[in-house]
């Protein structure tokens, strides 16, 4: 099974090469959302899915207490004694300090790993390479020096290392992704309780296509922490009047308006947004019992209107790919995805409409910007594990 994938097989060859000698291996996914955005740090609901482009890491335990790490994708070395982990320039290499901190403030020893890692997620497109990176890096180093950690605590340590050595305030959603996706199925997740339910979501009834704007701008990080702040001022006003209030998860539209003329404008969209947000989640569950993927695109489409025009997270690339959507019959639903500011959008295509909407969106999307899209035709996958040799 693992000779057959060859990426596993490049990594191996590094590991050896530069080791000399046999790793074990591991994957991690990237994710999808198909609806439920900026609803995870506001205790919401999402319903995200693991897919078929992933993190591989080839690594086993040294004796030098050292992380000595290969990013393949970037060809570069980097190497740090365990007793000395912090920050650093080598970008990528902070996922993976970051995550074996977590396992030191918990009172842990890791020693040395070597580690040779890489994949097939494309950067910076919203598909949560970072979170695979780290929860990839998680379950290997849990299972290296035998912790035992359970997963339910794994996607913790990897969300607190995007905190802490990425300075992205996160929520759960893609890390409890990437560990607990499963074939063929989205999961409804609770992120207050984090309780999930697997729906099926298969090729036979639709097919997923992602376009990637190929931009990404700036803003996305510092933005994230402003629109999560903000929601946090706007539970602050809710709770004064509301004191049973602790999320935007407890308020109610009803709540919300109650209390508008006490809100900065800005705040209050953002609290419109994510209250009627978590609402179309259990909506669009609803339907996709029923099978009923009209209704579903709808609400894909509604959300894709919030995220523009109330939580202000999207950008003229991201618009005009929905856009060009909404033109196409074939399109049951289309939405930017992810944290916003650039990234890919997600789209729902009726069985036999595929290749239509891609070429037309190849076509117009550089018409109407000037650049290429770039298409990604996905498959729901298994969630993060050790590959069997
Ligand atoms: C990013 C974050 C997630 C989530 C989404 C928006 O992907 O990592 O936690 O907040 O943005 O839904």
């Amino acid at each position: 099974m693992l000779d057959n994938n060859p990426i596993i097989q490049a990594l191996k060859e590094k590991y050896e090469e530069q080791f000399q000698s046999q790793p074990d291996f591991y994957k991690a996914p990237g994710r999808i959302n198909l609806i439920g955005e900026h609803t995870d740090y506001n205790d919401g609901f999402v319903l995200p899915a693991a897919i078929d482009k992933a993190i591989y890491y080839a690594a086993s335990k040294n004796d030098l207490n050292k992380l000595r790490l290969f990013s393949y994708d970037y060809d570069e070395f980097f190497e740090i004694g365990t007793d000395e982990l912090k920050k650093v320039e080598t970008h990528w290499a902070n996922y993976l300090i970051g995550v074996t901190a977590q396992f030191q403030k918990r009172g842990l020893k890791p020693g040395g790993i070597d580690c040779v890692f890489g994949g097939d997620i494309p950067l910076g497109a919203g598909l949560s390479s970072s979170a695979a990176l780290e929860c990839g890096f998680a379950y290997c180093l849990n299972d290296q020096f035998n912790y035992g950690i359970d997963k339910s605590e794994l996607i913790f340590m990897a969300q607190k290392a995007e905190h802490e050595y990425a300075g992205v305030m996160c929520g759960i959603m893609d890390q409890f992704a990437s560990t607990y996706g499963k074939e063929g199925h989205v999961m409804k997740l609770d992120c207050r309780s984090l309780d999930h339910e697997y729906y099926p979501l298969t090729n036979d009834q639709a097919d997923i296509i992602l376009c990637d704007t190929k931009v990404q701008h700036s803003l996305a990080s510092s933005e994230y922490n402003i629109r999560r702040n903000e929601c946090e001022k706007g539970v602050a006003i809710v709770k004064e009047k509301y004191p049973q209030i602790n999320s935007l998860r407890d308020a109610s539209p009803e709540m919300l308006d109650v209390v508008k003329n006490k809100m900065e404008e800005n705040v209050y969209q953002r609290c419109h947004y994510v209250i009627h947000e978590i609402i179309r989640v259990e909506k669009a569950c609803q339907s996709l019992l029923k099978n009923d993927f009209i209704t579903f695109g709808k609400l894909m489409y509604e959300t894709h209107n919030g995220l523009s025009k109330e939580y202000l997270v999207s950008c003229h690339e991201l618009d005009v790919l929905v856009d060009i959507a909404r033109e196409n019959s074939d399109v049951l639903g289309a939405r930017m995805m992810g944290g916003g500011f650039g990234g890919c959008t997600i789209n729902i295509i009726r069985k036999g409409g595929a290749e239509k909407f891609i070429s037309t969106i190849e076509k117009e999307y550089s018409k109407r910007t000037g650049n290429m899209t770039e298409i990604y035709r996905v498959i729901i996958a298994d969630g993060a594990r050790k590959l069997n040799p």
